[in-house]
C-alpha cells in the first residue's frame, strides 16, 4: 500500500444527517474519523463535490435513496488518492467519483475524505480540471449519456432542433452548453424567466416556458417540434414532448422533478417511429463511462464552465440542498473542500 502522510489523517469535516428518534432529521458540520470510513481500495481527499437531486432527497431522509442514519450524503466527489491498495492507481492521482452507491448508504463526497473501491474510480480526464470535473458531476454525465444516445440514434446539428426541458437544473443546463457548443439548435424549456440570460449566453436558440410542453388536450400526436428532447421533468411533460416529437426522432428520459408518472398511447411510436430512451447513469459500466468522460473531454466540452455554477463552502450545502428540493435552485452548485 503506498501513503502520502497526512498530517490531517485521523479526523475530518463531514456533513452529517441523524434520525431523531421523533423520526425528524437534522444536520450539522461534524469531525469524523478516517477509520470510520467503510472499506475500499482507495482513500481520496476530496477537493470539489457537486449537489445532486439525490443529495437533497438524502438530506431530507428519504428511505429510498438512504436506509441508515447517521449519514454523510454526496452522490459526487473529485480529488486525489492518498492511500491505494490498487495498481491502477497511486498516492497522488487525481480521480473522479459519480454515481454508483457513493452518498446514498456508503459515506459520501459532502466531507474531505471518502473511501471508495477503485472500480468505482475513473482518473481525471487530462483536458478538465478536478473542478471542472464536478461542474459536469453526476448532472452533466447524465446529459452526456442522453445526448449519446442521441448522437448514436443519428441526430446530428443538420437534423433539426433538440429540445431540453427543465433546462435551468443542473442535467437541463449543462445538456444545454453542451449541446449549443457542438452545435445543435437548442430549445429551452424553463419555468425560470431569469434563467434566460445564462441560458442565450450559452448559446441557446429558442427559450419556451414550461406551460408550452404542458399539452392538456390529451391528443395522441401533436404537431413535430423537434427532432430529438432531453427531458428531465417526466410526467405530463414527457407525454407531451413525445407527442410532439418529428417523425424518427428520439426522446430521452432522465428525470422525474414533475411526475413520475407517464400517460402516452402508443402512437407516437407506431406512426411516427418515435424513440423512447431511459437514462440511468449511476450504475453505468466502467467501458461505457470512460467513453463518456473522453467525450464530455472532447466533443462535449464546453468553455467558460464556471459560468453555469456557483460555487459555496460546506456550510453552505443545507441551505442549498433545501432550495433544490423547492426547485428553487438554477444551474450546478459546486462545494468546494
Ligand atoms: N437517471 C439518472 O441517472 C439521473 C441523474 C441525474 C439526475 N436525475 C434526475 O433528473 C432530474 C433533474 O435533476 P437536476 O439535477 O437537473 O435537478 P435540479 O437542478 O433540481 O433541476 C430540476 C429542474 O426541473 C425544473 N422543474 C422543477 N419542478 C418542475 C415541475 N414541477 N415541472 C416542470 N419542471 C420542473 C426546473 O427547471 P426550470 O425552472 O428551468 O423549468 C428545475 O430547475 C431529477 O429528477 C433527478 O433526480 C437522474
Amino acid at each position: 500500500m503506498k501513503t502520502v502522510p497526512d498530517s490531517n489523517r485521523q479526523s475530518f469535516r463531514a456533513l452529517v444527517i441523524e434520525e431523531a428518534t421523533s423520526g425528524e432529521f437534522s444536520s450539522s458540520i461534524r469531525q469524523r474519523k478516517i477509520d470510520d470510513l467503510p472499506a475500499g481500495e482507495l482513500l481520496v481527499k476530496v477537493c470539489f463535490s457537486g449537489l445532486n437531486y439525490k443529495d437533497a432527497l438524502s438530506f431530507s431522509g428519504n428511505k429510498g435513496i438512504t436506509r441508515h442514519y447517521p449519514h454523510t450524503p454526496g452522490i459526487d466527489a473529485a480529488g486525489v488518492v492518498k492511500e491505494s491498495s490498487d495498481p491502477d492507481f497511486e498516492a497522488g492521482d487525481e480521480i473522479v467519483v459519480t454515481g454508483y452507491d457513493l452518498g446514498m448508504n456508503t459515506s459520501g463526497g459532502l466531507a474531505e475524505y471518502i473511501r471508495v473501491p477503485s472500480r468505482w474510480a475513473v482518473h481525471r480526464p487530462e483536458s478538465l480540471s478536478l473542478k471542472e470535473c464536478m461542474i459536469i458531476g453526476t448532472s452533466g454525465f447524465t446529459a452526456a449519456s442522453a445526448i449519446l444516445e442521441m448522437m448514436n440514434h443519428g441526430i446530428r446539428p443538420e437534423s433539426g432542433k433538440v429540445l431540453v426541458t427543465g433546462a435551468s437544473g443542473a442535467v437541463g443546463i449543462t445538456a444545454a452548453a453542451m449541446l449549443a457548443n457542438a452545435g445543435y439548435r437548442v430549445i429551452a424549456s424553463t419555468g425560470k424567466t431569469g434563467a434566460a440570460p445564462l441560458l442565450k449566453t450559452l448559446g441557446v436558440e429558442e427559450i419556451i416556458g414550461r406551460e408550452d410542453v404542458n399539452d392538456q388536450s390529451g391528443r395522441p400526436l401533436l404537431p413535430g417540434r423537434w427532432v430529438a428532447a432531453i427531458d428531465t421533468v417526466g410526467g405530463n411533460t414527457l407525454s407531451t414532448v413525445i407527442r410532439s416529437t418529428v417523425e424518427r426522432g428520439i426522446v430521452t428520459n432522465c428525470g422525474m422533478v414533475a411526475s413520475n408518472n407517464l400517460d402516452v398511447s402508443v402512437f407516437p411510436f407506431i406512426l411516427r417511429a418515435v424513440r423512447l430512451v431511459g437514462i440511468a447513469s449511476a450504475e453505468t459500466p466502467m467501458a461505457r463511462r470512460i467513453e463518456l468522460w473522453n467525450l464530455i473531454a472532447g466533443k462535449l466540452k464546453f468553455p467558460d464552465m464556471e459560468k453555469i455554477c456557483r460555487i459555496i463552502s460546506l456550510e453552505e450545502v443545507p441551505a442549498a440542498l433545501d432550495a433544490m428540493l423547492k426547485s428553487a435552485s438554477t444551474g450546478k452548485i459546486l462545494v468546494s473542500m
